[in-house]
């Protein structure tokens, strides 16, 4: 048996830099993991199942994870796969696809090793652009469609308050929608993000952080709107903006006890499903 906490990401900068042939933007990203986490067991079994809760087991991008490394070795379908979910979907959390790639790496544990670290890490993006970062997990300076990940040092002193209005984002038409009115971040501003985060310099990293998704997913769901502003009149708040395409937002504090109060108040909106301080955490994936 083999079970794995896999935390979910926040991105702290989110641009658009290009597109690739087939449809996929190229990203500018800084992604950091925080201690917001599903739990993934895998025991052996007859056959191939994965259990998530409500959602579809065919659908489910750990499903997706294990198809492929059982495709990949030749071994037999022989595991279950148990989710337990606290991560929100439809979030632009990552929750999907660090169940991937828990299941990835817990499967190649389990089945003592056939793949190498590095040949997990080169399947892991046919199964989604986040997992790849979801293997390596900490921060990282991410490129490519999130397949080129650098990591860094990420040394803010802060505190994460991550709050998600009801209803989530669908990225591709996030996406189609930035492809009709492209929207992108000020000259420096990555540069300038990244360097803050590598050296703590909090002030500049909250002047910097941007995601150029916002416009979009706020016109979907005006409730991300009314999230980030109750978020940036709040105590002690020093940031807000969303992560990934929607539909959480992230709140960067100081000091925790007014992140913590901060959370309090927005769940008691009938707009919040959702909200809670986190931190940064050093891994993607940890074995319990
Ligand atoms: O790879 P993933 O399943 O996370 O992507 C979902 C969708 O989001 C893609 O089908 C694509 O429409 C869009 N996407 C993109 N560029 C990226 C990541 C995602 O256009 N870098």
């Amino acid at each position: 048996m083999m079970e794995l906490k896999a935390y979910a990401k926040l991105n702290l900068f989110l641009d658009i830099v290009g597109r690739r042939e087939d449809g996929y933007h190229l990203l500018k990203m800084i992604m950091q993991s925080v201690d917001l986490y599903d739990t993934v067991k895998i025991v052996p079994s007859e056959k191939l199942e994965v259990s998530c809760g409500e959602i579809d087991e065919k659908s489910n991008s750990a499903y997706k994870a294990a198809k492929l490394f059982f495709l990949k070795t030749g071994l037999k379908e022989q595991a279950k796969i148990i989710i337990e979910k606290h991560i929100p979907v439809e979030a632009g959390l990552g929750g999907g696809s660090a169940d991937a790639a828990a299941a990835l790496y817990g499967l190649n544990l389990l089945f003592d090793n056939p793949l190498s670290y590095e040949e997990l890490l080169l399947m892991s993006i046919q199964i989604g652009a986040d997992v790849p970062f979801s293997l390596t997990g900490g921060t990282c300076a991410a490129g490519g469609i999130g397949e080129k990940l650098l990591p860094v040092n990420n040394s803010l002193n802060a505190a994460y308050l991550i709050a998600k209005p009801k209803g989530g984002c669908s990225t591709p038409q996030i996406f189609k929608m930035y492809d009709k009115h492209p929207n992108n971040s000020i000259d420096g501003a990555y540069n300038r993000a990244l360097y803050a985060v590598k050296t703590g310099d909090i002030k500049t990293f909250c002047e910097n952080a941007f995601n150029a998704l916002t416009p979009y997913a706020c016109e979907l769901l005006n409730d991300i709107h009314y999230i980030l502003n109750k978020m940036k009149n709040t105590n002690g708040i020093k940031a807000a903006f969303m992560t990934g395409s929607g539909s959480a937002c992230v709140g960067i504090f100081e000091d925790k006890k007014s992140a913590l109060l901060a959370a309090e108040e927005l769940k008691k909106l009938p707009q919040t499903d959702f909200a809670g301080v986190y931190f940064a955490v050093r891994c993607g994936l940890e074995i319990i």
